[in-house]
């Protein structure tokens, strides 16, 4: 019944005409949907367009990035292998240094005179050692052989009984370096001496009697008590090498 009521509303609205359609609609909405097309076409091709000089973009400034990386992890490389360079120059120059300014130990002191009655031209050994650092001093040859080049000080002291007289030297090979002498009537005395010089490794240094009057018995004396120590001795150091 509805649906009748609808039909007829139709009927009246077209006027009753149910013809064929004008001739000059019958491909609008075909021509309408072309157009489209082709309009969409050209928005496409422009879109495509973009797209593509955007890819071209992308990959030129990916292609830089990658040049420009590749530069840096050159420029990196050599900066690695200059400063590497320049770290073991530096350490060589540390260790050349250290190896200056490192003085190592060299100290000796001894005493006791292995014989006390001398005579001219006698080395005077000192057969206690008390000190050897770096082992330079012989206590049996009474010679101190300088094991490295340096500044070194020496001293001497000698202990003699009254009535004796004794000449000393601090000998550097066979050179004479530093002399005294010492003579007392009534007292037993001490007398010191010291030598300062720069040596050449291998030189030796020891202790001399020069001159003393052929008598016999003991010129030296040692003497120890808890109050005094008179020793007879000879030390040596290595100041600066
Ligand atoms: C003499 O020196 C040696 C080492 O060179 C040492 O062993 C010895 O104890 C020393 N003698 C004395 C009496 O100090």
């Amino acid at each position: 019944m509805r649906l009748w009521l609808v039909f007829l509303g139709f009927v009246v609205v077209h006027g009753g005409v149910i013809g064929p359609e004008p001739q000059c609609s019958k491909f609008h909405y075909e021509e309408q949907l072309l157009e489209k097309m082709v309009r969409m076409e050209v928005k496409v091709e422009g879109v495509e367009k973009r797209i593509m000089e955007t890819n071209q973009r992308v990959l030129d400034v990916l292609g830089n990035l990658q040049t420009e990386r590749k530069d840096m992890k050159n420029e990196f490389n050599e900066l690695q292998i200059q400063y590497s360079k320049e770290m073991e120059e530096r350490i060589a120059d540390i260790e050349k240094l250290k190896d200056t300014l490192l003085t190592e130990t060299v100290a000796f002191k001894a005493r006791g005179p292995s014989d006390k009655s001398l005579g001219t031209g006698k080395t005077i050994v000192f057969a206690e050692t008390m000190l050897n650092k770096g082992g330079a001093y012989d206590n049996v040859t009474g010679m101190f052989t300088v094991p490295v080049s340096g500044a070194y000080l020496f001293t001497i002291q000698l202990c003699i009984l009254n009535k004796k007289q004794m000449h000393y030297g601090i000998m550097i090979d066979n050179s004479l370096y530093t002399s005294g002498r010492f003579y007392d009537n009534d007292a037993y005395t001490c007398d010191s001496a010291d030598a300062i010089t720069v040596l050449e490794g291998g030189e030796r240094v020891y202790v001399k009697c020069l001159y003393s009057p052929s008598s016999s018995g003991d010129i030296l004396y040692e003497y120890s008590s808890s109050t005094y120590n008179y020793w007879s001795s000879f030390s040596g150091l290595l100041i600066h090498r």
